[in-house]
């Protein structure tokens, strides 16, 4: 068991070098023009995060045999898309929050109006990687590929769920609205990073879908938890600010402990239905507990 805990943070943080590598060659240069754009955009991004979405696309990528060199992009893409909604996310206009993995946040540390233009770059520069590279041999499922992280990131998926969760602030949700405001703005980005290191390697087993909803649900139950139980230094963002803006949550909906056991319920979920897939779910599974146990 020692063993393949170690053998697990070795995987994880060479994924996370692997990533930190390839996304600082992805990035514009911070030289080039308009270099305080490129700059922000290379602050928000690189140098912060677990890079759990990388982590999640290159172990479906093992499940279905991807070349890394292909997995590298998908997961920059789907990495991209997730470090613009933290920027939006953190703006005044929405959670109004200062610090953001370790650091100022970016319209603190540069000025609103460039985080927000940080937030398109990110979004766009997401795309045009996918459209850059040659991820399948079929146009088609490259095609795929595309469409779900544009539905994973839009109306329909993280930016929905954004928008259910400004809603909702100040108010009391019911424990389906929570799944429903959850599954979007977080879960779908967990799930189109699942599919496309899957679709890499060519396919993506239905069980996959299953695997992913259920996970993505539990990063942020677990994320609701933390806000309550961890502390800021250990976040890296502010803790305890869900209560303090009134955000329903996990946490305000049931019990601490309840909550816990759900994200529990919910590792168990995701673990069984990577059941039928054999030896090479095995890191998808590694990460499920991941996500499930982390402290931060
Ligand atoms: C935070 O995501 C925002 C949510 C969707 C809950 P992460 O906890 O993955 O943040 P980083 O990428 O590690 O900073
Ligand atoms: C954010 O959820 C989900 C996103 C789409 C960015 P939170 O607002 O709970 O994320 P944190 O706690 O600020 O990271
Ligand atoms: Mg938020
Ligand atoms: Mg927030
Ligand atoms: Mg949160």
């Amino acid at each position: 068991m020692k063993m393949t805990d170690s053998d697990f943070a070795f995987w994880m943080g060479d994924v996370q070098a692997r990533m930190e590598a390839a996304l600082a060659r992805l990035l514009p240069a911070a030289s080039l023009v308009p270099a305080r754009l490129h700059e922000a955009m290379r602050y928000a991004v690189l140098e912060g995060g677990k890079r759990v979405r990388p982590m999640l696309c290159f172990a479906a990528g093992e499940l279905t045999g991807a070349a890394q060199g292909r997995l590298e992009i998908a997961a920059a893409a789907v990495e991209l898309v997730h470090a613009y909604s933290l920027v939006h996310d953190d703006l005044p206009c929405m959670d109004d929050d200062v610090l953001r993995r370790g650091k100022r946040t970016v319209h603190v540390e540069y000025d609103e109006a460039t985080a927000l233009l940080v937030g398109d770059a990110l979004h766009s520069l997401a795309f045009q990687l996918l459209a850059e590279h040659r991820l399948a041999e079929d146009a088609a499922l490259q095609l795929e590929m595309v469409r779900t992280l544009a539905q994973a990131a839009g109306s329909r998926g993280m930016a929905g769920g954004q928008q259910i969760d400004l809603a909702a602030t100040g108010k009391q949700l019911s424990v389906a609205e929570l799944e429903f405001m959850h599954i979007h703005k977080t879960g779908s980005l967990i799930g189109a990073a699942v599919k496309l290191g899957a679709l890499c390697g060519g396919e993506c087993p239905r069980e996959l879908e299953r695997f992913a909803h259920r996970i993505g649900l539990a990063f942020q139950v677990v994320d609701d938890v933390l806000d309550a139980e961890a502390s800021t230094a250990t976040l890296g963002k502010t803790a305890g600010k869900d209560s303090k803006q009134g955000k329903p949550t996990y946490v305000s909906a049931m019990s601490l402990a309840d909550a816990r056991a759900l994200a529990e319920e919910l590792r168990g979920e995701a673990q069984a239905a990577l059941q039928g897939l054999g030896a090479r779910a095995r890191r998808l599974g590694e990460l499920a507990d991941f996500i499930v146990l982390r402290k931060f």
